[in-house]
């Protein structure tokens, strides 16, 4: 083979590799978001805003459920001129102790729900400070914080150094503030307040509607107050923290597990640290592993850890205990479809909970609405159908294409049940619970498309489904019985009148018996009436 000679520019000169190298940084993992905010649900003006309101507000809405408080949510947004807006959200939740402040809205993954294994809103520790360091980037400004908890009350400003991903906390001071509670305020750039289908004034309503305990008061750009009143008094019963199970590992997990795990083997590592270990899995596991049980699990390398995952798969386990998981349920999911869409009719379905990467439990609900204002207008005034997602009780307003829940609508077969999205004023809403929703990127706005949980969306879809095309076979059967009704009934009187001349029978009499036989031919008819005045079945009235 001939060797090619180097391409070489007159004017450069080869680049060795320590020069090359002179240049080599480390990045820290704010630098990253920095300049790829797009990944936090920063990309386009009045996407930005909401990412801002939904990060404070799951935010307000955990640490309320985890302080055991009625969540007062209120969420301000002032003009600022050129792109830029004052935000204020303010809860009535434990607060963030002082030494606390800097770690948990200003460095990225900090937090407290970083592998809790519970249903929560929040997980990754990214939200909030990713607000911070987005305000920064677009305004140059700090956010300004007051925290007020059982102990200590103060207002500070707060950014981050992205340099190193650290806080920067600055004008502390005590201040007067009765309750407890935080308050973030700050100057956002980059955003654009929009009303409709994907702002914030929408996003807020459909929080409200799925968190019927919670009371989020709205004051827009143009100072208008909405209240979205609570309607349940009672907070939702806490959800259980749970042990993780076997087969929703990662090698990782397992190495992170076992890195601060006091225990003194293995065996008792993986009982205790995990559901669904017994004595007896683990002998079950020493018959298809070949590591040592009985060595601490501090001393578990990335093999052992893999040889773990793998022996996993070869034994038989019971299922993860989902009493974890806090779903909506059927009539608080038929509630928030009332109020959304009012529409003519609701189907909606509570499936049993199921399993994703063979050892994470969740739930699928659902619900299919018709009718009223249900679907969406298109531009020549015909209908279409629209989808409302959520994941934990938070709605899901952006990257639709990427989510499970969006593929699997697309794999039903409507046709079968007499459904045109195309054509139908149909609105689909489906709500995913899990203690770890797996989305598709770290904005938290789409559900990635994992085959278990695709097809669990598409059975849930399938169930409401059925039950709606019962009903509108129904209506149909229905309006062809009326309208034959009607047709016949037109002629009895016309008819008690020949007869009554011919058979010199009394007329009020034949035209009364002709009636009942009409009327006893088709039996619906009392039932049509009925479901024209909307007082039948699931319809809605
Ligand atoms: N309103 C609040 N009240 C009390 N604590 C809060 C509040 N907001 C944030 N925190 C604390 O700050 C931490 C960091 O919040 P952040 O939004 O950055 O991450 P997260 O909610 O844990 O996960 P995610 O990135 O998925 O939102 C939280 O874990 C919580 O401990
Ligand atoms: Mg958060």
């Amino acid at each position: 083979m001939i060797a090619m000679p180097p391409i070489n520019n007159a004017n450069e000169t080869v680049g060795s590799a320590d020069s090359i190298f002179n240049k080599f940084k480390e990045h820290s993992i704010s630098e990253f978001f920095k300049k790829n905010k797009q990944m936090l649900g920063y990309s386009g003006l009045a996407h930005s805003m909401v990412t801002i309101v939904h990060e404070y507000v799951t935010n307000s809405l955990d640490a309320c459920e985890e302080a055991g408080i009625l969540p007062e949510i209120t969420v301000s947004i002032k003009d600022a001129g050129e792109n830029k807006y004052w935000i204020s959200i303010e809860d009535n939740g434990p607060g963030i102790p002082k030494k606390y402040i800097g770690k948990a809205l200003a460095t990225i993954l900090a937090g407290t729900k970083f592998n809790s294994y519970k249903q929560q809103r929040g997980q990754q520790g990214i939200g909030a400070a990713g607000c911070t360091l987005f305000s920064s980037m677009t305004t140059g400004k700090p956010i300004h914080i007051e925290s007020t908890t059982l102990n200590e009350s103060y207002a500070c400003d707060l950014s981050i150094n992205t340099i190193d991903n650290t806080p920067v906390v600055s004008n502390m001071s005590d201040i007067n503030h009765s309750g407890t509670g935080l308050k973030v305020e700050g100057v956002f750039g980059e955003i654009k307040y929009e009303r409709g289908d994907r702002g914030v004034y929408e996003y807020l309503k459909r929080t409200a509607l799925v968190n019927p305990h919670c009371q989020i008061a709205f004051i827009d750009p143009e100072s208008e107050k909405y209240i979205f009143t609570r309607s349940i008094n009672a907070i939702p019963k806490k959800p259980k923290e749970v042990k993780p199970h076997p087969l929703g590992l990662s090698i990782n997990d397992i190495i992170e597990f076992s890195q601060v795990s006091q225990e003194k083997k293995i065996s008792t590592f993986l009982q205790n640290s995990f559901t669904r270990v017994s004595p007896k899995k683990i002998e079950e596991l020493r018959k298809v592993c070949n590591i040592d049980f009985d060595k601490p699990p501090s001393e578990i390398n990335w093999d052992d850890a893999e040889m773990l995952i793998n022996a996993f798969k070869k034994i038989d386990w019971i299922a993860p205990d989902a009493s974890s998981l806090s779903i909506l349920g059927k009539s608080q999911i038929k509630t928030t479809v009332l109020n959304i869409l009012n529409p003519e009719y609701i189907s909606v379905t509570e499936r049993k909970p199921k399993v994703f990467y063979g050892g994470i439990p969740f739930i699928i609900e659902s619900a299919i609405a018709i009718g009223g204002n249900a679907g969406k207008k298109t531009e020549d005034n015909d209908y279409t159908s629209n989808i409302m997602r959520f994941a934990n009780k938070v709605p899901l307003l952006f990257d639709a294409g990427s989510c499970a829940i969006t593929e699997a609508v697309k794999k039903v077969s409507w046709k079968r049940y007499d459904i045109d999205l195309e054509k139908q004023p149909v609105s689909i809403m489906v709500n995913m619970s899990s203690i770890y929703i797996p989305y598709s990127g770290v904005g938290k706005e789409s559900i990635q498309q994992d085959q278990s949980i695709v097809n669990e969306i598409k059975f849930a879809l399938m169930d409401c489904a059925r039950e709606m095309h019962h009903y509108l076979k129904n209506k149909e059967r229905d309006k062809i019985e009326m309208s034959k009704y009607k047709s016949i009934i037109k002629y009895v009187d016309h008819l008690s009148s020949d007869l009554a001349f011919i058979t010199d029978m009394d007329r009020g009499m034949i035209k009364e018996k002709l009636s009942t036989l009409v009327e006893s031919h088709y039996i619906k008819k009392k039932d049509i009436e009925e479901t024209d005045s909307g007082e039948s079945g699931e319809q809605v009235i």
